[in-house]
């Protein structure tokens, strides 16, 4: 059955952005060290040897750029990385940065070796790009003072320090900036194993009894995020607590989840409709992203940032340069009856979410 409700990606309970209830949840689930750190194995990899370099020449860490999709421990992996190289962190949004002044003063309040964070790096004005090149090249940034003829640049020197950028949307990041990271590293979907590790160290933390069964259950509809699974184990917890005697075992998670409507795969009604969209009004594509978010009442960044990834994961959706489409394997998980022409072929899909 596919609903018609409302596409409210904000309110869905798998939302993969960063709700207040999590920031309470996070706090003591959040690893602290990059040995706690479960998953992305290549970024933790790179990151321990640049940090231990970086320790060993007693500088400060090159510049770092963490991309991917949302929800996957980006500010995480950021905290670690002060931590790890016994610094500050300072947390900050790029929208949050609004004038040159703004940035100007974050920077001028850094001590040296320190770790800027700029969430939503993608999203920082030009003119605030500009004050950060010379700040991340040159240690400097130059302010101007005064107005009208007798305005007068005056060069600020900072301390070094490291700027760590994340962004959902690498290719929105204009090419100066990008270009100014030494480390590029991309944060991967997790699979449900590693998502299984995470729920039994947070059910451990938190004190929720859960059996290995349940905790591959929940981490299987998880959309390859800690932060879904996180946020789902509380959820479930309360099924656990009532339907049975508070642990979480496979049959509860399974009872919880469909409840929740989240599908075996994670799917949830928006997933579906998504796709169910793309079969029954576009023959199984090829659509235009804007067409899609359109006819679905969504905008399109949230359909490529939040549905896309996981969907793509699965197999489910393919990108093509004409628009998006449907695979046989979701006409399948929908209960669909195989398309008439052959849908795509494994060949034919373009897997990367970039
Ligand atoms: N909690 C959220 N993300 C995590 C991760 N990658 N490892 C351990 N615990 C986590």
């Amino acid at each position: 059955m596919i609903e018609t409700g409302d596409f409210t990606i904000d309110n869905r309970i798998v939302t993969s952005e960063a709700i207040e209830e999590d920031a309470a949840l996070d706090k003591g689930l959040r690893p602290q060290t990059l040995s706690e750190y479960i998953g992305q194995d290549k970024v933790k990899e790179n990151l321990a040897i640049y940090i231990e370099a970086a320790r060993r020449r007693d500088g400060a860490l090159d510049h770092v750029l963490l991309y991917g999709p949302p929800g996957l421990g980006k500010t995480t992996l950021s905290a670690i990385i002060a931590r790890e190289m016994g610094v500050n962190l300072r947390i900050t949004t790029g929208p949050a940065i609004e004038r040159p002044g703004d940035l100007a003063a974050i920077l001028t309040n850094l001590s040296p070796g320190d770790v800027l964070f700029i969430d939503e790096i993608h999203r920082l004005s030009r003119a605030v790009e500009e004050i950060l090149y010379p700040a991340l090249e040159d240690h400097a940034i130059d302010i101007i003072v005064g107005k009208g003829p007798s305005a007068r640049s005056l060069r600020v020197d900072l301390p070094e320090f490291t700027l760590v950028g994340a962004t959902t949307r690498a290719g929105q990041l204009s090419a100066p900036l990008r270009d100014r990271f030494g480390i590029v590293q991309r944060l991967e979907l997790y699979t449900p194993e590693q998502l299984s590790d995470i729920i039994r160290r947070s059910s451990q933390i938190l004190g929720i009894p859960c059996t290995l069964d349940g905790a591959l259950e929940l981490a299987k509809r998880s959309r390859g995020t800690p932060r879904i699974a996180n946020r789902l184990l509380k959820r479930v917890r309360d099924f656990a607590d009532v339907l049975g005697d508070g642990e979480i075992t496979e049959v509860i998670a399974r009872t919880a989840l469909d409840r929740l409507e989240i599908d075996r795969l994670g799917l949830d009604s928006n997933d579906r409709r998504m796709l169910d969209m793309i079969i029954r009004s576009y023959g199984g594509g090829p659509v235009g992203l804007e067409t899609l978010a359109a006819a679905l009442g969504e905008e399109a960044v949230t359909l490529e940032d939040v549905c896309e990834p996981f969907l793509m994961q699965l197999g489910f959706l393919a990108r093509t340069p004409r628009g998006r489409c449907a695979t046989q394997l979701a006409y399948a998980h929908l209960g669909y009856p195989p398309p008439q022409s052959p849908g795509m072929l494994p060949e034919q899909m373009e897997l990367g979410t970039e």
